[in-house]
This record gives C-alpha cells, structure tokens and sequence, in this order.
C-alpha cells in the first residue's frame, strides 16, 4: 500500500473548523492522549490532542508530530457522523488542528470493547485464532483503572460494585452495537474493515448516556479490507513502521468524498435448512421419489433460490449488501444456512 501525503486533504465533506471563540480557561486533566481544558461555559471543554502514543498501560511511549491533528479530525469526523445519524455524542465543534469543544460530562468509569474479529488480547486470554469473524459482534466491559491495568469485568460485577447501573449498561450496549453497525457500513464502503474498537460513556446534568472521549485510530482498530494491512495503533505496539502513515491513509479515505459510480450485480442465492433440522417437504420429496422407483436416491433437502439484482459501487459493497439482508430478513440463523454467488452484469 502507497501512503499518501498529509497535504492537499479535502476536509470539505467533513467537519469544518468553526474557530476558537470559546477559551481554555484552566487545565484540568491531562491524560496520555489529550488535555482537557475547562471553558468560560461550565457545561463544556475543550479537548487537545496530544502528538503523544502510549501502548501497554504507557510503559511504551513516543512522540510523533503531527498525530495529535489527525486524531482530533478522524475522531471528529466520527462523532459527527454518529450524532448527524441519531446517536448522542459529547461532540460540539471542531475548533482547529488540534482542538475540539465536546460537552462536559460525568465519565462511567467502564471501556466498552466492541469485537467483530478475534486478534489481541481477546486471542492472548482466550487462545483463540486471530482472524475469526465475530457474528454477533462481542462487546466487553472493562474498568477504566489504569493502576489495575483496566481488567475485564462481568455484567455481575458492574452491578455488585455500582460501577454502572442496570440500565445504564443496558443503553451502553445498544449505543455501542449501533455505533458499529454504522461505523463498519461507513469503513467498508471506505476499503477498511472495522475489526474492534473501543468507547467510552459519560453522564450529562440530567443523567442522560452520551458517547464520548474519542474514535480514532489510537482506540479502534482498522484492516485494510483486501490487504488486512494495520492502520491503527497495532504498528506502534507491534513496531511495524509508518504509524503515522497508516492514520494519515485513514484521514485520506474519510475525507476524500466516496465515488459513487453505481455498477449492476447479480447475486444468485441459496437458503437450505441446517445440517440436524427436520426437513419435512425434503422428506415428502424423498419418499415420492422412492414410490416412483428411485431406489438409489438417499436424501432429499428442500431450499430456496432467490436471484437479487442490485446497484453498487462494488463487488466489495454489493457482498456486504447481500449479507446485511440476508441477516436482516432473507435467512433464519437459527435453522438455515446461505451461500451465494455474487457476479456483474
Ligand atoms: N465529555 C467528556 N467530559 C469529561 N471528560 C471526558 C469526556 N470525554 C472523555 N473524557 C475523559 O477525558 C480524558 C481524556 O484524556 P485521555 O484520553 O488522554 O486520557 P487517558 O490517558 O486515556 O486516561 P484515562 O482514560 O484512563 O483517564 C479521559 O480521562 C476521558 O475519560
Ligand atoms: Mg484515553
């Protein structure tokens, strides 16, 4: 893969930079990505990315210029997104390179994981294959407790020690699926997969649930969809070159707009029951074959053909198109199986 420059970026499709009317009036956290400054508004701060990367609890640390501006516009990009999509985000505005306003909220001192492909430390716990396609998605909790390294913790234990409350965790969850499905369908259109990523929550006055802190390459991570090239944080944990390459490339495919010359497709699909459910209509088949002097036929399985045309950018698009219906409405997982044949016409 080629990485592309940093300069020339078209930020015009995503989220414009609306100044600085809003002061920095006191620092009040520093974190190892970000400062957090309080505002003349109690309600809001502002959030600068740092040029900083940490790995492994920050006993791995570098500097890398130019880091911090890509992270603040993909996270903005991101939260922009979500929130023009019905998701409420902390987002307000992005200031400058480096700065964002986002509503001031109370933390939920929870890590929300969502996984749609095993790899890190899911496989290292686990010792499970790195690669497999997770379906559904899995979504873990962790404690935001660096002194403890952030460990897992069960739904049980969030309610045993009021890390969060039943409905909280609840809302968490289904903020967290619907932020993935939203973020895959606009990566994969993007050539990048979507393996996992991470979220946090955070409370506002009225106790309303607002997705905040980041999204970005530093806290999800992202394959190239045909190479399964890293371009996230991995090639800094795992010393693999050109980290800010690989975030600059995610910038360039965000904020390119997307071409949308349609092509036509034609998907032949095939729905039959699960190896093990009964087939009955197989069986009527099979047995009317019999009485017809069709002694050598041993089995019979009865399914469904559909053949779908439809408008995509690309075969890629079009794949993922079938599957998302499939798994909405075409195909019952619980006894039947598909396969399909994907061709352009
Ligand atoms: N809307 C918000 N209001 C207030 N604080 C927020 C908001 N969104 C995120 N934060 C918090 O601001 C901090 C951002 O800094 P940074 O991401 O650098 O922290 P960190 O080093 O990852 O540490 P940690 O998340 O463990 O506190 C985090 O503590 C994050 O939980
Ligand atoms: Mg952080």
């Amino acid at each position: 893969m080629t990485f592309l420059p940093l300069y020339g970026i078209n930020v015009s499709e995503n989220p414009t930079y609306e100044g600085d009317d809003m002061n920095k009036i006191k620092l009040i956290y520093e974190g190892k990505a970000k400062k957090v400054y309080e505002t003349d508004d109690p309600t809001l701060v502002i959030f600068e990315y740092k040029d900083s990367l940490t790995a492994f609890n920050a006993q791995k640390k570098d500097t890398m210029q130019g880091k911090g501006r890509l992270t603040n516009l993909i996270s903005a990009t991101f939260l922009k997104l979500l929130q023009d999509k019905g998701i409420p985000t902390h987002f307000v505005k992005l200031l400058d390179d480096n700065h964002q306003l986002v509503k001031r909220l109370k933390i939920i001192p929870l890590e929300v994981v969502v996984r749609n492909t095993s790899t890190g430390s899911l496989c290292k716990r686990l010792g499970v294959e790195e690669g497999l396609d997770l379906v559904p998605p899995l979504v873990e909790f962790y404690l935001k407790n660096d002194e403890l390294g952030d460990p897992l913790v069960t739904e049980d234990h969030i309610r045993a020690f009021c890390f969060a409350s039943k409905p909280q965790v609840e809302k968490m969850k289904e903020l967290s699926l619907k932020v993935n499905d939203m973020l895959s369908k606009y990566l994969y259109e993007r050539g990048i997969k979507l393996v996992d990523f991470k979220l946090e929550f955070g409370t506002d006055e009225e106790g309303n649930i607002y997705v905040a802190d980041e999204i970005s390459p530093d806290t999800c991570r992202f394959w190239d969809l045909s190479s399964k090239e890293r371009l996230d944080k991995d090639r800094f944990r795992k010393d693999l070159g050109n980290v800010l390459e690989a975030y600059e490339e995610i910038w360039r495919r965000i904020s390119q707009p997307k071409t949308t010359t349609q092509k036509r497709y034609e998907a032949r699909l095939f729905i039959y029951l699960k190896e093990g459910v009964l087939d009955t209509q197989g069986k009527t088949v099979l047995s009317s074959l019999h009485s017809l002097n069709y002694p050598e036929v041993q089995d019979v399985r009865v399914g469904k053909y559909l053949k779908i045309t439809l408008n995509s950018p690309s075969h890629q698009e079009a794949e993922f198109k079938v599957k998302k219906m499939c798994e909405d409405l075409l195909v019952n997982d619980l006894i039947e199986e598909y396969a399909f044949e994907l061709e352009e016409i």
